[in-house]
């Protein structure tokens, strides 16, 4: 019997690397997108890899997401929540929308996801939630007040959860990326890029999403039920927490 996975922001960027890798180990994966139609019709084509349209920021829109894919898959055994969006701006000059839209997507997201799954996962007595939070939740980083908030938010979230979930079978653990070479990356000012974070990592260049997805595919596995709580730094040595 295969497992089914859910991965959010599943269509493009780290999150379509870990639906990949994660179809490649013989789980049922259901990707997840929020806007760009073009792109998730591509990675379905490519890898057949069902899509689902919803906002993660919406709690109404998450429990109908969820269903869907649940109708069409089955129930799901591991939750992957990778949609993330960044606002960056100094907090001099950051709008109000800036920083709920950063905080809704990348935090609200977690409830808003886990709230539908958590029920069923713990009534089958097993389940897998990873969270893709980020170094810079870790480290801070200036232009970010709100990323790295919610970043560091989803630390405590999966912190909290994983003790309540652990007697249920279900394991919550957080994976924080570096600087990964996606196009959230490729969008930082090419100089800053240059000059400012990639003398900073010690392995000398950007991670790739496939690494990224490897650590998912450890910590979802049925045998991974003793590693619950934790925080996994990928990040090529940036920084250690
Ligand atoms: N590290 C160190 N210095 C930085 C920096 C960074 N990440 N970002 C900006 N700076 C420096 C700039 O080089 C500049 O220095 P100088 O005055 O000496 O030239 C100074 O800060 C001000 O920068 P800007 O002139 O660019 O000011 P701005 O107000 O136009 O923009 C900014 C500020 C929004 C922070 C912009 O520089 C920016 O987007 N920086 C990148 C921020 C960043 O690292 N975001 C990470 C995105 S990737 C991600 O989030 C994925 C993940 O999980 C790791």
């Amino acid at each position: 019997m295969s497992r089914v996975a859910l991965v959010t922001g599943g269509t493009r960027g780290i999150g379509a690397a870990i639906a990949k890798a994660l179809k490649d180990k013989g789980y049922k994966v259901a990707a997840n997108y929020a806007g760009n139609d073009e792109a998730a019709q591509r990675f379905n084509a490519e890898t057949g890899i069902p899509v689902f349209k919803w906002d993660v920021s919406s709690f109404e829109a998450c429990g109908e997401g969820i269903k869907a894919v649940e109708a069409a898959l089955g129930p799901v055994d591991v939750l992957v929540n990778n949609a993330g969006i960044t606002r960056d701006a100094m907090l001099h000059r950051m709008k109000p929308e800036q920083w709920m839209a950063v905080i809704n997507t990348n935090l609200g997201s977690l409830f808003n996801m886990c709230r539908h799954v958590i029920e069923g996962m713990r009534e089958r007595k097993f389940g897998r939630i990873v969270n893709i939070s980020s170094i810079n939740g870790q480290k801070g980083q200036m232009g970010q007040t709100n990323y790295s908030a919610a970043k560091a938010g989803e630390i405590g979230f999966t912190k909290a959860l994983a003790q309540e979930a652990a007697r249920a079978g279900v394991t919550v653990n957080a994976i924080c990326p570096g600087y990964i070479n996606t196009e959230m990356v490729q969008a930082v000012p090419k100089d800053v890029l240059e000059k400012s974070i990639l003398p900073l990592i010690p392995i000398g260049r950007l991670g790739e999403p496939e690494e990224i997805a490897r650590c998912v595919v450890f910590l979802a596995a049925d045998d991974a039920g003793l590693i619950t709580g934790a925080t996994l730094s990928a990040n090529g040595g940036q920084y250690f927490h």
